[in-house]
C-alpha cells in the first residue's frame, strides 16, 4: 500500500519514439455494458451449495458478496438450462428452465434478486445454433418426415449411400447422422447429440427470440451468444474445399466456406439485438476471427448487431511480445468500435498456464491483468483468473470428462483442465464442495485460493482487487482515449489513457529482464509531469527520483499523471 501513495517526481527522459497521434477523448455517460467488468463463471465449478460435487445457482448466490467486492459488475453464467450434459450444458433440452442439477427457476429468482442487491447483473449463455437431441422439438422433428417440427432442424437425403456432403463436425467425424427411422440424415456441427436448428424457418426464429424475452423479463441483462457463426448453411449443401492435413480427430481439414459465416447471420443478430434493446440488454458474441476487420462486421453496419463481439485473437498469441500486443491493440482502437478484451475462457487453456515461465508466474498474471483491465474497452474475466488458477489437464484418457478429449486423446485432451473447481480455500476440495468434485482440483490450490490470497497484500487476488477498484474510480480508465508511447520498445508496452485533464500511464514489462523505461510526456502537454503511483507489482521499493522508470521482469506499473 505504501508504494501506491508515493509520489514519484520523475525527471522524464526524451522518449525513444514518437507518440501516436492523439485521439479525441471519448464521450462520458457510456452505456452500462461499456463501464462494466464481466466475469464468466462455469456453474458446474463455481460453488456447490448442496454438496453433490457439482456447482449450482445457490452456490453462485452465496458468493455474490465476493463478486461484488472483487469489482465485478456482471456475471456470465455458462449454460444452466435443462440438459443431458453431453457437452456440459451446451446441449439444451429446454431454453426456458433451469436444470435440476443447478436448482430451480425460484433459485434463479433468488440469484437475480441477490445480484440486484449487490449490483451484479446476470448474463446468460444462449446456445443459438443447436439444441440437444433430447429437446422435445428434436424428438418431434425426428419422429416422422411429415411432423410439423420436421423443418425445425436440417434433414436431408443421403448421397450414394453416404451423407449428403463432405461437411465435418468440429467435434470429429461427419457432420451428418443417419436416422434409421426416417432414412434421412440430420446435420450437427458439434456432437450428434447437438442437432443444428434450422434458422431459415421463421417458427424457429420466433421461438428463439421469445426465449430471450422470457429471460429478460425474469431479470437477465443480456446474453453471450454461443457459436453465432454457424447459424446458416448453404441451401444447396455444396461441398467444402478439402485442405491439406488432418485434425486431432483424424478428419480432413476443410475451408468451411459453405457452413460458416454466411451473411444471413447478420439478419438474426439484428433481430436478437432489437429484442435486447427492448430491455436495455447486451449481446456478447462468441466471435472467433482471424483479424480485426472481420471482427468489425459483428457490430453491424449501423451498430445494430452485437454490442460486445469478443476479441478472442489475443488468446491465440504465442508467448509474450510487447510488439505483438501493441500492434493488435492499436489496430483494434483504429477500427473505431468499442473493444472487448478476453484472455481466456472455458474452451481455452487458462492464461496463467499459457504464459507461465516457471519463475515469474504470479508476476505475469498480474502484468496480464493490468493489460486487459486498463485498456480502452470492456473486459471479460474468467473465474479463477483473479487468484492465478492453473490448468489441470487429465493425466490419462480414462480421466477425461469432456467428450472431445476422449475422441481426440492424446492430441486433444479436451477442456476439463480449464474448468476445475474454484479454489475458495486451502481445505478439503479447495472449499468448493464437501463431496468429491466432478473434476479434480489443481495442485496449486494450497497457495492459490481466495482465503489465503485475501490475507496477502501481494497476492494475485489483491492485485486484481486494487486494479478493479481503480478501473471503476478513475475517469481516464473508464472514459479515456488510448495513446501508445515508446512504440519501438521491443520489451515494454507503454500507454496513456486520457480523459479531459485526467491522464493515466500504464507500463508493462513483457520481458524476463529488468528494463529502464524513458518517458517523454511533453507531447501530451505534460512538460514537467508528476507521477502519482497508483499500483505496481514491484518486489522492491520504487526509487523516489529516477531518470528512467526501472521495471522489474514482467512487472506492471500504473500511475496518474499530473502537471
Ligand atoms: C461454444 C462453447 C463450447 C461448446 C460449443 C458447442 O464454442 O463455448 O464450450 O462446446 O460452443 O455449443
Ligand atoms: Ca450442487
Amino acid at each position: 500500500m505504501l508504494r501506491c501513495t508515493r509520489i514519484l517526481t520523475a525527471v522524464l527522459l526524451i522518449a525513444s519514439t514518437a507518440l501516436m497521434s492523439a485521439q479525441k477523448p471519448d464521450a462520458p455517460g457510456r452505456e452500462w455494458w461499456k463501464r462494466a467488468v464481466f466475469y464468466e463463471l462455469y456453474p458446474r465449478s463455481f460453488a456447490d451449495s448442496n454438496n453433490d460435487g457439482i456447482g449450482d445457482l445457490n452456490g453462485i448466490t452465496s458468493k455474490m458478496g465476493y463478486l461484488h467486492d472483487l469489482g465485478v459488475d456482471a456475471i456470465w453464467i455458462s449454460p444452466c438450462f435443462p440438459s443431458p450434459q453431453v457437452d456440459f450444458g451446451y446441449d439444451v433440452s429446454d431454453y426456458e428452465n433451469i436444470d435440476p442439477m443447478y436448482g430451480t427457476l425460484k433459485d434463479f429468482d433468488a440469484l437475480a434478486a441477490e445480484g440486484k442487491k449487490k449490483s451484479v447483473r446476470i448474463i446468460f449463455d444462449f446456445v443459438v445454433n443447436h439444441s440437444s437431441d433430447k429437446h422435445p422439438w428434436f424428438i418431434e422433428s425426428s419422429s416422422s418426415k411429415t411432423n410439423p417440427k420436421r423443418d425445425w432442424y436440417i434433414w436431408r437425403d443421403g448421397k450414394n449411400g453416404g451423407p449428403p456432403n463432405n461437411w465435418i463436425s468440429t467435434f470429429g467425424g461427419s457432420a451428418w447422422k443417419l436416422d434409421p427411422r426416417t432414412g434421412q440424415f440430420y446435420y450437427h456441427y458439434f456432437y450428434a447429440e447437438q442437432p443444428d436448428l434450422n434458422w431459415r424457418n421463421p417458427e424457429v426464429q420466433k421461438a428463439m427470440y421469445d426465449a430471450t424475452r422470457f429471460w429478460y423479463k425474469r431479470g437477465v441483462s443480456g446474453f453471450r451468444l454461443d457459436a453465432v457463426d454457424i447459424l446458416f448453411e448453404d441451401p444447396d449443401l455444396r461441398n467444402n474445399k478439402v485442405l491439406e492435413g488432418k485434425n486431432a480427430y483424424g478428419d480432413p481439414i476443410t475451408d468451411e466456406k459453405f457452413n460458416k459465416k454466411l451473411p444471413e447471420v447478420h439478419d438474426v443478430m439484428r433481430k436478437l439485438r432489437s429484442a435486447a434493446d427492448e430491455f436495455g440488454s447486451v449481446l456478447i458474441g462468441e466471435t472467433w476471427t482471424s483479424n480485426v476487420s472481420e471482427l468489425k462486421d459483428y457490430y453491424g453496419e449501423h451498430n445494430d448487431e452485437l454490442q460486445l463481439p469478443m476479441d478472442l485473437m489475443m488468446t491465440e498469441f504465442k508467448g509474450l511480445s510487447a510488439d505483438q500486443y501493441r500492434k493488435h491493440i492499436a489496430a483494434v482502437n483504429a477500427a473505431g468500435h468499442w473493444p472487448v478484451y478476453v484472455i481466456t475462457n472455458h474452451d481455452i487453456v487458462r492464461s496463467y498456464t499459457r504464459y507461465a515461465d516457471g519463475a515469474h508466474n504470479d508476476d505475469i498474471a498480474k502484468m496480464m491483468a493490468m493489460l486487459y483491465l486498463t485498456l480502452r474497452g470492456t473486459a471479460i474475466m474468467y473465474y479463477g483468473e483473479e487468484i492465478g488458477m492453473e490448468n489441470n489437464d487429465p493425466k490419462s484418457k480414462d480421466e477425461v470428462q469432456d467428450p472431445i478429449g476422449k475422441l481426440g486423446w492424446p492430441l486433444e485432451k479436451g477442456r476439463d483442465g480449464e474448468r476445475t473447481p474454484m479454489q475458495w480455500n486451502g481445505g478439503e476440495n479447495a472449499g468448493f464442495s464437501k463431496a468429491k468434485p466432478w473434476l479434480p482440483v489443481p495442485a496449486n490450490y494450497k497457495t492459490h485460493n481466495v482465503a489465503s490470497e485475501m490475507k496477502d497484500a501481494n497476492s494475485v487476488l489483491s492485485f486484481y482487487r486494487q486494479l478493479l477498484a481503480l478501473r471503476h474510480k478513475e475517469p481516464a480508465l473508464l472514459e479515456g482515449n488510448f495513446q501508445l508511447l515508446n512504440e519501438n520498445d521491443a520489451n515494454v508496452l507503454t500507454y496513456v489513457r486520457r480523459y479531459k485533464d485526467e491522464a493515466i500511464l500504464v507500463v508493462l514489462n513483457m520481458s524476463a529482464s529488468d528494463q529502464n523505461v524513458g518517458l517523454d510526456l511533453s507531447p501530451l502537454g505534460f512538460a514537467q509531469p508528476r507521477l502519482s503511483v497508483l499500483l505496481t507489482s514491484f518486489h522492491k521499493p520504487l526509487p523516489g527520483m529516477a531518470a528512467e522508470l526501472p521495471m522489474e521482469p514482467y512487472s506492471a506499473f500504473i500511475a496518474k499523471i499530473t502537471k
